[in-house]
């Protein structure tokens, strides 16, 4: 089957590339294809969508089992090969210099050497969906190279992966026990989640103690994972004691702490407070005398 010519937009759509490898009556075979996507954590289960003519297709349906191949920047005539020829056409795994092939380890079907990700999968589903079909499978052993970068597919071309853009954290240099008191909250995750108010008041900012050593803050509190952040904050300001009048549009502001070598991500949501009369305040603060209550107004 000839695949239809697609439209300017769909190829405006960004994806991977992966070789998928798969068990026919004679021998092995490969296609490529961007339609593929990790969808479950736990067990690992990898969706592929494969148009209905491809002899890959066939053969998964026999076996119960393919292989995901995830191409590295390297494999771009390999990737031309897999998705320029049916294996009715060519016996593509073949081609020895171009495919290397690896031994699998719980299933039959071999895998491709040199890409950025071995998986082995069973087939837990199959489902027609529109002019392709979902196959689902069931990740039962799986390897990574990290030296190997992945190849990237847009508008028809490849591209390398680039460097990574954090364009919108703003970065602050804190003291370090700002910076121990942030880690210690994240506890190894990537970005830490706070929600906050913001109270200004001639030229100064509302803050209170965040310990008994350390560290003047705006109000701010780490809802816990689902938990509206304005109701979460609503809480938390009661429980402090701080009687406030909570605005409802949220700021967002994303920044990454610095402390030499050391970095945490934070991400705070804020919102802006009136104190309302009967409020026992505790201090105030000129923005510029902190850095990170700098970067967050
Ligand atoms: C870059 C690229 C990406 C492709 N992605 C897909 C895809 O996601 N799904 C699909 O069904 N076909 C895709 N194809 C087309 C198949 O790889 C192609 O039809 C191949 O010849 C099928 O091989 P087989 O008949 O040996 O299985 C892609 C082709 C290329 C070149």
């Amino acid at each position: 089957m000839s695949r239809k010519t697609p439209s300017k937009s769909e190829r405006y759509f960004t994806t991977g590339l992966t070789m998928i490898t798969s068990r026919g009556n004679n021998g092995p075979n490969v296609m490529a294809a961007e339609w593929v996507m990790q969808i479950s954590y736990q067990p690992i289960l990898i969706g592929v969508f494969i148009h209905k003519g491809s002899q890959t297709l066939k053969n998964v349906e026999r076996t119960k089992e393919f292989g995901i191949n995830v191409a590295s920047q390297d494999q771009t005539t390999g990737v031309n090969i897999a998705g320029g020829y049916s294996g009715t056409e060519l016996d593509k795994l073949k081609i020895k210099s171009i495919f290397k092939l690896i031994k699998p380890r719980k299933i039959k079907t071999p895998l491709i050497s040199g890409c950025t990700i071995n998986a082995e999968c069973k087939l837990v589903k199959k489902q027609k969906l529109g002019d392709h079909v979902m196959i689902v499978g069931k990740v039962v052993n799986i390897r990574h190279d990290d030296s190997k970068r992945p190849l990237i597919y847009h508008k028809g071309r490849y591209f390398d992966l680039g460097s990574s853009i954090e364009q919108d954290r703003v970065k602050v240099n804190v003291q370090k026990d700002t910076m121990e008191f942030f880690k210690n909250i994240a506890s190894e995750k990537f970005v830490v989640k706070c929600v906050g108010v913001v109270v200004e008041s001639k030229k100064k900012i509302l803050v209170i103690p965040r310990s008994k050593t350390i560290l003047d803050m705006i109000p701010f509190s780490v809802p816990s994972p689902g938990m509206n952040q304005r109701d979460h904050l609503i809480k938390f300001l009661k429980q402090i004691r701080l009687n406030l009048q909570v605005e409802d549009i949220p700021i967002m502001k994303r920044l990454i702490l610095k402390n030499g070598k050391n970095i945490q991500r934070v991400n705070f949501v804020l919102f802006k407070g009136t104190i309302r009369k009967s409020s026992k305040i505790t201090k105030w603060k000129s923005p510029r005398q902190d850095s990170l209550i700098a970067g967050l107004i």
